[in-house]
């Protein structure tokens, strides 16, 4: 089944968001949709699934025009989406989200037995092993994410509209995802693909179309002709622009925070390390490694079940988050940004001042729009927030604009030790290297940087020193000098080892 779009057009208040954009998708291919934070790409999905009703232009499939009144018109007609923000029912079960419009029932009553195992054979596909009668709430990020594809591929589309669907897979899961979509495209599906990740794209699209500001700038070129300078060009106007490498220097700062032969209630042994003043240290593993379990109990969020923190010099107990930023002046910006980090309803300049309010406070005597206006305005303006104005509510922002929101946060708040996990992950390539130099300005300013991220690059340009965690144990540290191929070399080397001990 083919899908076009003829030219459509979609504005909202104060904003353009799509401009006579086209696009058209064949069955058994994989289309590249790509462009800047805020392009219009998720607004363009929405377009195509019924969500959003465009203001111009034409939808066709297989040359006859349709119109969509709802999410529901699409998926009769056979178009089914995966967007970027979560739409799952924390409380629903595993089955139950994957079948919510359509759950098996006998006698006017939910057929649980038949809903688990339809929904089991959809996790299959996927390679998720998760227990169908779990609470979504109690799965990680990555996990939820593929609850999310296998809901799409329970309404057995024929068009497949993938929103950052890797945004928080990492290796692995990743790569079952890319093998799942080449087995949808030999069947004869049609796969419209988002992604950030420029070698991802490079490797499985057949096709690419790309948006800037609203606009498309390629409509459907073979990927055979393209090559990642002309992507980026596309994309952002301009060349690519790397970032400024940070020269490696021995951390002489005084000790900021310590753990000695820390062991937590998720399963961390014998974890020692210190972060001085103004270093970045990375924190590298792989999916399960159990660093974001780390950062979480580092701000109590997690229990810390044995060994000592110590934060200058002095050994503490932290319960909180609240308690880890006013007492001990960290802050965690956490992995899930899409429920922890940004309060949706609330204006960007709320958002951003949140974690100041106190010294806002203070300085002001009371806190006002205009004070919070004035802290957040620095912040929008360097990560190039792409708003009409502050006093936009984060929840209509693009995925990457909230990103950068809960980012912005954290950098205005001034604390002395930053956690922050994937900082980039769904951030477009322009303000990535915008943010590896604001974080290295913010460490040289003094800041201690606990950076965990899994994106091998990032690593090796931000980080001084690096961490190498297997199995919620540090099994390695490597030096960073900054050279691509030997760090990543060595990283991967600690990680090997141990697995070979293990097996052996
Ligand atoms: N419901 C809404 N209300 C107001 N503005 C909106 C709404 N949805 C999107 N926008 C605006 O439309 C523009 C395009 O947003 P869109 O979400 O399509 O971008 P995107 O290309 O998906 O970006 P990202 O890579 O960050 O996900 C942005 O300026 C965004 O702020
Ligand atoms: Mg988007």
């Amino acid at each position: 089944m083919a899908l076009t779009v003829d030219k459509a057009s979609k504005s909202f208040p104060g904003v353009r968001a799509l401009k006579d954009a086209s696009l058209e998708l064949r069955p058994g291919e994989v289309h590249a949709l790509m462009g800047e934070n805020g392009a219009g790409k998720s607004t363009l999905i929405k377009i195509i699934t019924g969500v959003h009703r465009p203001d111009g232009g034409r939808l066709l499939l297989d040359g006859a025009e349709i119109s969509l009144s709802s999410p529901r018109d699409a998926i009769r007609l056979g178009i089914s989406a995966v967007h970027q923000e979560r739409n799952l029912i924390p409380r629903f079960s595993v089955a139950e989200n994957i079948l919510l419009e359509n759950l098996p029932r006998r006698a006017g009553l939910v057929d649980y037995a038949a809903a688990n195992a339809e929904a089991k054979k959809y996790l299959e596909m996927i390679g998720l092993t998760v227990d169908t009668r779990t609470e979504v709430r109690h799965l990680s990020v990555a996990q939820m994410q593929m609850v999310e594809i296998a809901k799409a591929l329970s309404h057995e589309a024929k068009v497949l509209l993938l929103d950052e669907p890797t945004a928080s897979l990492t290796g692995e899961e990743a790569e079952a995802l890319v093998a799942l979509i080449k087995r949808l495209k030999a069947q004869g599906a049609a796969i419209l693909f988002v992604s950030h990740k420029l070698e991802e794209v490079l490797a499985i699209s057949d096709r690419v179309t790309v948006l800037r500001d609203g606009e498309t700038t390629l409509v459907g070129e073979p990927m055979a002709n393209m090559t990642r300078g002309r992507l980026i060009e596309a994309m952002i106007g301009r060349a690519e622009r790397t970032a400024v490498v940070r020269p490696p220097k021995p951390a002489t700062g005084a000790i900021k925070l310590e753990a000695k032969a820390v062991a937590t209630a998720t399963g961390h042994r014998d974890i020692s390390f210190t972060v001085r003043r103004g270093e970045i240290l990375g924190v590298y593993g792989l999916v399960g490694a159990g660093r974001t379990e780390l950062a979480r109990a580092l701000v109590g969020k997690d229990k810390v079940t044995g060994g000592t923190l110590s934060i200058d010099g002095k050994p503490v107990t932290i319960r909180s988050v609240e308690e880890a930023l006013k007492r001990h002046h960290i802050g965690y910006l956490s992995e899930d940004r899409k429920y922890e980090g940004v309060v949706l309803l609330h204006p960007i300049r709320f958002n951003v001042a949140m974690t100041i309010w106190d010294r806002l406070a203070k300085f002001l005597g009371f806190q006002t729009a205009a004070g919070e206006r004035r802290a957040a305005e620095p912040f929008a303006r360097q990560l190039e927030i792409r708003t009409p104005s502050l006093e936009q509510a984060v929840g209509n922002l693009s995925g990457g604009n909230q990103q950068k929101v809960s980012l912005a946060k954290w950098l205005a708040a001034k604390v002395d030790l930053l956690i922050i996990d994937e900082p980039t992950v769904g951030i477009d390539i322009k303000t990535k290297t915008y943010l590896h130099e604001l974080i290295g300005e913010i460490a040289r300013g003094g800041v201690s940087v606990l950076l965990i991220s899994s994106d091998m690059p990032e690593m090796v340009v931000l980080a001084d020193r690096i961490l190498v965690m297997h199995d919620f144990r540090l099994v390695g540290e490597v030096a960073n000098d900054h050279r691509y191929d030997a760090v990543s070399k060595a990283i991967m080397g600690r990680i090997h080892a141990v697995e070979v001990d293990a097996a052996e």
